[in-house]
């Protein structure tokens, strides 16, 4: 919540003549910097430089399978085995496929469109309506395919321990048009949130009116720690097994944060109904994925610990960049009462919500001062945001000097817009 500090009004003038002296020095400065989308530096894809040298020679998985040739849809095992423990699947209900999970996700979207889910009386297709429940604020991405499939949206209030439980239930349970919700349930984005054992305990043993009710699990940043304090979630797809609702989740992941965005290999993890649904649906769709690539993979990682090896040299690269956001806007907006932010253990991203009705004009005296940020709105589902007031920062691309130079410049424009609010 935002708290807006009662001020005198000369107090106000003269903090509002200052913040427009700021402004103008700051587009005075001819800034052209980019904080919109969360992508790897290139420092940090250089971390995984060996990986294209690899195979190096070597084609042939651990069962000897030529990797070169068509096959395999399930994806090699040594590499299933590296992230089984990170995404809390078992190997043999872990799927390595291609090059994206955002890819994966859309792919089951269309397969429970068009072909019949376990559990399911019929193909969503057949369905008069589809709605899936959106934790806001969450990942544009994910809203962009349920426009894109018209699946309606629905928000729910996230809090600091996943989305508000009271609310999901509810909904799941007296609405049989409700077939899904989108979970990022570790270092969410973009609020850095994750969910607490009891919130993984409700997803998986709540009563859904609709009998193939999916939990969308995008575990995407389930080793992207900050701190020396890993976070652990609960495993939900354990947990759903229990409740005796085994083929409620599927779980999405990928390296594309770990090794390289793009080019890395996407996991999806399920009961094991839910795998043969899926691996009979691709079989339609690719004859196998690229296993050399996921061979050079399991050679540059190597194991769970070459993983976690891996991530450490990751959070030495990113973890200076998210305190430098920290300590410029608590710095700069610490005592103005103007804004408040999110400080995350892990992810890519940092919210901060600025007060009612200023969200959209930041960013776009942002944009005019030459520092570009992801779309007010973005966060929410048809780009809504109904209170204006969430701003998503993403700290990974820019190297140190440009950051904070961008985070400055946009603690002025927060002041800025803030201040004339209180002004009219
Ligand atoms: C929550 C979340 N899921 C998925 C993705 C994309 O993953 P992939 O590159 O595996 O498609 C991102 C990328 O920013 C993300 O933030």
């Amino acid at each position: 919540m935002t708290t807006e500090l009662s001020l005198s009004p000369d107090a106000l003038t003269g903090l509002l003549e200052q913040a427009r002296q700021d402004y103008r020095d700051l587009a005075g400065r001819g800034l052209a910097l980019d904080l919109t989308r969360g992508k790897p530096a290139p420092e940090q894809l250089d971390l995984s430089e060996d990986l294209l040298s690899l195979p190096g020679g070597r084609y042939n998985s651990a069962d000897g399978t030529d990797v070169r040739n068509y096959g395999g849809l399930q994806g090699l095992p040594e590499l299933r085995e590296i992230f089984a423990e990170a995404l809390q699947v078992p190997a043999a209900q872990l799927l390595a496929a291609g090059n994206s999970s955002l890819g994966l996700m859309h792919d089951c979207l269309v397969h429970a469109l068009l072909s019949v889910l376990p559990g399911a009386e019929s193909r969503w297709v057949e369905q008069e309506r589809i709605a899936f429940l959106c934790p806001v604020p969450g990942y544009d991405r994910h809203f962009a395919l349920c426009e894109r499939f018209g699946i309606d949206m629905i928000p729910v209030p996230m809090t600091p321990e996943g989305p508000d439980m009271d609310v999901v239930e509810r909904l799941v349970a007296e609405d049989p048009a409700v077939k899904g919700i989108w979970c990022v349930p570790k270092y969410s984005n973009p609020d850095g949130a994750c969910y607490s054992d009891a919130t993984v305990a409700r997803l998986a043993s709540m009563t859904t009116a609709a009998p193939d009710f999916r939990i969308f699990w995008d575990n995407a940043y389930a080793v992207h720690h900050l701190t020396d304090e890993p976070v652990g979630i609960a495993d939900l797809l354990a947990a759903c097994a229990e409740a005796g609702n085994p083929d409620r989740t599927f779980v999405f992941g990928s390296t594309s944060k770990i090794t390289a965005a793009g080019a890395g290999v996407a996991f999806f993890g399920s009961s094991p109904a839910n795998v043969q649904w899926l691996l009979g649906n691709n079989a339609m769709r690719s004859i196998g994925p690229d296993k050399v690539n996921q061979l050079r993979h399991v050679m540059f990682l190597r194991d769970a610990e070459g993983l976690q090896a891996h991530m450490e040299r990751q959070r030495a690269l990113l973890q200076p960049k998210f305190e430098a956001v920290a300590r410029i806007l608590d710095a700069e907006l610490g005592a103005t009462g103007l804004a408040t932010w999110t400080s995350p253990k892990g992810g890519y991203f940092v919210t901060l919500q600025v007060p009612d009705g200023c969200a959209k004009e930041v960013v776009r005296r942002a944009a005019e001062a030459g520092i570009v940020l992801t779309p007010a709105g973005a966060t929410h589902p048809y780009g809504d945001d109904p209170r204006d007031a969430v701003i998503r920062i993403a700290p990974s691309y820019p190297g140190l000097a440009e950051l904070e130079q961008a985070i400055a410049g946009l603690t002025v424009c927060v002041r800025l817009v803030g201040y004339e609010q209180q002004a009219r």
